[in-house]
């Protein structure tokens, strides 16, 4: 981008320039942000969200996992897009606690059109953030429902080992998950919201194969024989994350009591969790764990009795998370391509 010859002055202007765009992003978040630069852009990425939302829900879902695990990891900059290269052979996505993140293509889609539309103006950052509001809204019927602010830059650094270092695990404890939030300044009950997420989705056996030799006070043994079943069904396969998403004939071989709750609409953003989580019908330990201490039982219950209060809390916890910073100094840019940084 930059010629060689521009002297060592300008060079050294350009970068504190950047570094300062990359601070003033984070500060200065802005409802319709795009308002000017790119009119209809938070149009076209919702265009975009429910179409694939109404071709395959398990699309939305997936976008609702991808803005936390890019929040969570270097703040909301799309680190979590970027593909290996053999510069960068270890991204963020190859980390084994990103198994099954999905969505990546439904972004470069939406890049895509925006890209036609005004080049160089949206960040993947702000896609990020627009198409996981989106998917929430459309798989909640309009429950979940926020002004997304926007103004991110995106990053240049992406590593495995960050995404290792900062996603929670599903096989971690209470005190482990309530630390993992609290780095992030997230409160307990803020943990509580956002696992609310787990109403939507699916998981692979690996990332709950501990919950299939647990104890009933852990997991009813009905649900456990039917996740047994599903798993042994291939070297890996993927369940439901929500019981009530379970497929009729597995149910009624295992657990028939409860072919009365299952849904018709799959994937619907609910409180369901909840419910779900004080019956000992879920998939991951770290749900169950949400029940052995005393505040954060206390929140499963609240969600459980209140749908519209969880749809208001879990709104909000999405807004913050979606602010959480680059670390200071961080370069930023508006990426061309999401899968990529920008050549300098
Ligand atoms: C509290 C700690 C959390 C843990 C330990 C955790 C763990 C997991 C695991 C293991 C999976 C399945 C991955 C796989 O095996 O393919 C998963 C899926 C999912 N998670 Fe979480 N998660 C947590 C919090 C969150 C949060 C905060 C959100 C969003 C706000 C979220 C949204 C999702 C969604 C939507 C899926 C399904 C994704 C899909 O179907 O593509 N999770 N999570
Ligand atoms: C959490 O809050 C502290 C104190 O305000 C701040 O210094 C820190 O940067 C915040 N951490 C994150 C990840 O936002
Ligand atoms: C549920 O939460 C909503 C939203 O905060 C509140 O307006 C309503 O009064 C609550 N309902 C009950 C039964 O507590």
């Amino acid at each position: 981008m930059r010629s060689s010859k521009v002297p060592a002055a300008a060079a050294a202007l350009q970068v504190a320039l950047l570094l300062a765009a990359a601070a003033a992003g984070h500060g200065h978040l802005k409802v319709g942000y795009y308002e000017k630069t790119c009119p209809g852009v938070e149009e076209v990425v919702k265009h975009h969200v429910a179409k694939a939302v109404r071709a395959d829900r398990g699309s939305g879902a997936a976008l609702v996992r991808l803005i936390f695990h890019d929040c969570f990891v270097r703040g909301c900059d799309a680190s979590v897009l970027l593909d290996p290269t053999p510069a960068n052979p270890h991204t963020e996505k190859t980390a084994p606690i990103n198994i099954g993140l999905a969505g990546f293509d439904v972004i470069d889609d939406i890049k895509a059109a925006l890209e036609a539309r005004c080049p160089g103006t949206v960040s993947c950052a702000d896609i990020v953030v627009y198409a996981a509001r989106d998917a929430s809204s459309l798989l909640s019927n309009g429950h979940v429902h926020f002004a997304a602010p926007a103004g991110r830059l995106d990053g240049a650094v992406s590593l495995a080992a960050d995404a290792q270092r900062d996603l929670p695990d599903s096989t971690f404890s209470i005190a482990e998950l309530i630390r993992n939030f609290r780095r992030k300044n997230f409160t307990v009950e803020e943990l509580v919201i956002l696992s609310g997420a787990h109403a939507v989705g699916v998981g692979h056996c690996s990332s709950l194969r501990a919950r299939l030799t647990a104890p009933p006070q852990q997991i009813v043994p009905a649900y456990r024989s039917l996740l047994a079943a599903k798993c042994a069904a291939g070297p890996d396969p993927v369940v439901p994350n929500n019981v009530r998403d379970e497929d009729p004939a597995a149910v009624a071989a295992a657990f028939p009591s409860f072919l009365k709750k299952l849904r018709k609409a799959k994937d619907f953003l609910d409180n369901s969790y909840y419910h779900n989580n004080l019956a000992r019908i879920v998939t991951f330990n770290s749900d169950w764990q949400l029940l052995t201490e005393k505040e954060a039982l206390g929140h499963v219950k609240e969600y459980a009795e209140n749908g519209t209060l969880w749809d208001e809390d879990f709104s909000d916890a999405l807004v913050k998370l979606s602010k959480l910073p680059m670390p200071p100094h961080s370069r930023g840019e508006i990426r061309k391509h999401c899968r990529f940084v920008n050549h300098h």
